[in-house]
């Protein structure tokens, strides 16, 4: 099929809200109906995307500003790789998928440290990509962790009740500070997944 829909979309939620699996599906789907796609997520699997995993999962120490700092770095590694970067495949016409961007750091970053340095020092990976569109999959946090301790062996740090509810109520600030900047669509994570993968599909395609 011939895609005349969005060509850089982004996924975005709170954990456990089904976010990467609809950006799976939406992979998927553009695959079969042969629309060349490049599915990715952040953090990376690159050095630092591993440095702040290895973060998360309290193999190394790192406080909540070398976190914020670390996600811009993976951030604009991600967007200007030569091979696997997000701007290679976008002026290669490829569709990008992105599995999490800048909203994540406003909203889980933003909460630790100041929202407008965040917001700041991001400035250079909005320049350089703006998303068409932010496919926010919203989920009561209840849900979302319910969900997150079925399929987790060890729960990260952010993934508490506490914490993603603060997350939750950060995404929203932020989508309201920006809807006049920035395409953001909110939906319903708690329906069925395919039915949700199918709205989603009809909302990008046009
Ligand atoms: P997640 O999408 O849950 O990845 P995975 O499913 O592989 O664990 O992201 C991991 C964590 O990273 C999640 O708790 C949110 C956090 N995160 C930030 O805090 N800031 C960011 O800018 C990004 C991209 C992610």
């Amino acid at each position: 099929m011939v895609w005349t829909g969005k060509k850089f979309i982004v996924f975005e939620g709170i954990d456990g809200s089904g976010k990467s699996t609809q950006a799976r599906l939406l992979h998927e789907k553009l695959t079969i109906n042969g629309v060349a796609n490049f599915l990715t997520a952040e953090p990376t699997n690159r050095p630092i995307g591993k440095l702040i995993r290895d973060i998360f999962a309290h193999r190394l120490y790192g406080n909540d500003a070398t976190i914020a700092a670390l996600f811009v770095a993976d951030r604009l590694e991600h967007l200007t790789h030569p091979e696997d970067g997000i701007l290679h495949h976008l002026n290669k016409e490829v569709l990008v998928i992105c599995d999490r961007y800048y909203l994540s750091s406003y909203a889980y970053q933003g909460i630790h440290v100041s929202l407008e340095w965040v917001i700041q020092a991001n400035a250079m990976s909005v320049s350089m990509a703006k998303p068409d569109v932010h496919v926010f999959i919203d989920l009561p946090v209840e849900m979302a962790l319910e969900r997150l301790i079925q399929s987790r062996q060890h729960i990260e740090r952010y993934e508490t009740l506490e914490n993603l509810k603060k997350v939750r109520d950060q995404y929203f600030l932020v989508i309201d500070q920006l809807k006049s900047e920035e395409q953001i669509v909110v939906l319903d994570g708690s329906q069925n997944q395919e039915l949700l993968s199918k709205q989603i599909w009809d909302l990008l395609s046009n």
